[in-house]
């Protein structure tokens, strides 16, 4: 079996792309998907991952958690960039599945079930991260690692001009996760920045006799639009494949161990990630940081993984 893992996402196009790669890649054992709201509503995003999941129909469906509003969610959302929907507008039919527990529960059964085997992957706002670490204090200690999409560490922010979009979203959260005693990396806008990928994906993309190709040939094209209207950007970036990416491909990456924490107050500064890079630092280390990575080999990597080739040792 592969490594298991659980993954905690805002659908969000890039999410989708995430979810594409993840669960056709038989390294790994999606034991759980869980919502999160962030890119779209809590509601919103619950729905998206069942239209996902209904949409790839992997072989082993893992268990989805539904997303619920957080206690301190600033307001804001990516549907100019993703759809009113946050899946292009593909307004997919879903069946209406059986009542889905909370995403926070869902995770620390998950984790219990599997301690110390569980690989928490956060492409949201940490909302369901802290609300588990709060519902099961002694769970910190028994997730594998927590990989997070976010955060900045020496550039802009995207949704402030000092916070990344997640951890601005519920900086509360963010900064309980950062601040406890679980083991993580953090792979930020300084790195995930660096991947763009343009208009060439299409032809590189697998057909639409497969699901993940159909999919992303009916998602991408919302993507494509967003990031030329807000940016004026020709290409897209792909901010939690490239998350995904440094959990598939380790060793394509480059990290370094740093003390880290998410300011939760400022008008201009809330959601900033933080870190002790002084001198003499004082703040403990208290998680792995994506400092680089082989860029090229990723994109390449990321193309191989959603056309089902995957390297072989
Ligand atoms: O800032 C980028 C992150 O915010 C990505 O995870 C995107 O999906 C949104 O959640
Ligand atoms: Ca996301």
């Amino acid at each position: 079996m592969g490594r298991k893992v659980i993954l905690d996402v805002d659908p969000g196009i890039d999410d989708a792309m995430a979810l594409c790669l993840a669960l056709g890649n038989p390294d790994l054992e999606v034991v759980a998907i869980t919502a999160v709201g962030g890119n779209v509503s809590p509601t919103q995003s619950t729905r998206n991952v069942q239209a996902i999941i209904e949409q790839l129909d992997p072989p082993r469906w893992p268990r989805l958690g539904a997303a619920s509003e957080p206690d301190n969610r600033l307001a804001v959302d990516r549907r100019s960039l993703y759809g009113s929907d946050g899946l292009g507008e593909t307004s997919f039919a879903v069946a209406e599945r059986q009542h889905l527990l909370p995403s926070e529960k869902v995770i620390c059964d998950q984790v219990r079930d599997a301690p110390h085997l569980v690989t928490i992957i956060a492409l949201g706002p940490l909302t369901n991260i802290a609300r588990a670490f709060i519902r099961d204090p002694e769970l910190p200690a028994l997730v594998g690692q927590i990989v997070i999409m976010g955060g900045t560490v020496s550039g802009p922010g995207n949704i402030t001009p000092a916070a990344e979009f997640n951890m601005f979203c519920d900086p509360v959260s963010a900064q309980t996760v950062f601040r406890s005693p679980s083991t993580k990396t953090l792979v930020p806008l300084d790195v995930t920045n660096r991947v763009e990928l343009g208009y060439d994906l299409f032809n590189r993309l697998p057909d639409e006799s497969n699901r993940t190709g159909q999919l992303l040939r009916q998602l991408l094209p919302q993507a494509f639009r967003g990031y030329r209207q807000q940016f004026g950007l020709e290409g897209i970036h792909v901010h939690d494949t490239v998350t995904l990416m440094s959990v598939l491909r380790p060793e394509l990456f480059t990290t370094k161990s740093m003390a880290g924490d998410v300011e939760t107050q400022g008008d201009l500064t809330i959601g900033a990630t933080v870190f002790d890079r002084r001198r003499a630092p004082a703040w403990r280390h208290n998680m792995e940081v994506v400092t680089d990575m082989r860029k090229n080999a990723v994109v390449e990597a990321i193309i191989d993984g959603l056309n089902g080739r995957f390297r072989h040792e």
